[in-house]
């Protein structure tokens, strides 16, 4: 069984960023700009924008995290995001969701110019990505491809199991999956919430991929020998430790891992990989 490290190669992949940083301000350019834009005070959101501001210092980004309060009018939401398209010294930036309710995101995502839509949620870029042509493809599915291609995991022919059609990985990544590429080239099965007999299908999976956030879902008698398992779950799980949380996936990895020939580990696996290729995303929107 090979672990898929996330963290080591998301420090890997973030080197290179440094590396191509330094390249371009001894060119005596200015650095790549990444904006996060937040709304509200959600524990969980906060604690993810930190890491990608943080991530940004790393490899020498400017970056700018912009709080608005809970209350902001999907109006005044708007005017923000107008000033973030037209702000060249920006590349790119993000709109962290969810955005309280009283906002229609989908609203907000297409006012997101695209050529700065580093999160690929643009429908301009969701198609693109669908239809194999160069675009910002979403941080956590392009997470999922990297570490595939990076440890040489076979995915072509393959029957790949994706649980959960969200718009931001299961759906994403199922067509990924699929695209005539490499990694790709997979036999794709989108299981969710509707689905009968999941368990017929997870049995035939070569590849499965689980974005649900229920933990412990997929169990070793889910899975067949030589598996490999993609664990995209993040669930805070209260426990006795100082921050009164632990992060848990969606599978048993300690059941699973012993059936599986790769298995990314949670916290550690898809995780950090999402950070790395948000920067990915960025270079190539400054580069472009
Ligand atoms: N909320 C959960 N994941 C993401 C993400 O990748 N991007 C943004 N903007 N919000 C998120």
């Amino acid at each position: 069984m090979t672990i898929l490290d996330g963290k080591k190669t998301s420090n890997d992949i973030k080197a290179e960023i440094a590396e191509s940083v330094k390249e371009i301000t001894a060119n005596g350019s200015r650095p790549p700009h990444l904006a996060a834009v937040i709304v509200g005070d959600d524990g969980a959101s906060l604690t993810y924008v930190g890491s990608k501001v943080r991530a940004c210092k790393k490899v020498g980004f400017d970056s700018t995290l912009i709080k608005l309060s809970e209350n902001i009018s999907e109006q005044e939401l708007l005017l923000k995001v107008k000033e973030l398209n037209e702000n060249d010294a920006i590349d790119g930036y993000i709109v962290q969701l969810p955005l309280p309710k009283h906002i229609d995101s989908q609203k907000i995502l297409m006012a997101v110019d695209p050529d700065k839509d580093v999160d690929g949620f643009h429908p301009t870029n969701f198609g693109k990505m669908a239809l194999n042509l160069p675009t910002f493809i979403s941080a956590t599915p392009y997470g999922i491809m990297e570490l595939l291609d990076r440890y040489n995991v076979e995915t072509s022919g393959k029957h790949t199991v994706v649980i959960g059609r969200s718009d931001i990985v299961g759906r994403p990544v199922s067509i990924l999956m699929s695209r005539k590429s490499n990694p790709g080239n997979s036999t794709v099965t989108l299981a969710h919430s509707r689905t009968r007999n999941i368990k017929e299908l997870t049995l035939q999976a070569d590849i499965i991929i689980s974005a649900l956030g229920s933990p412990n879902f997929v169990t070793e008698n889910m899975v067949k020998d030589g598996v490999v398992v993609v664990d995209v779950g993040i669930t805070r799980a209260k426990d006795d430790s100082k921050k009164g949380y632990k992060i848990v996936g969606d599978v048993d990895y300690e059941n699973v891992s012993k059936k599986s020939s790769f298995i990314t580990p949670v916290p550690g696996g898809v995780g950090p990989m999402t950070i790395a290729m948000l920067l990915k995303n960025t270079l190539q929107a400054f580069l472009k």
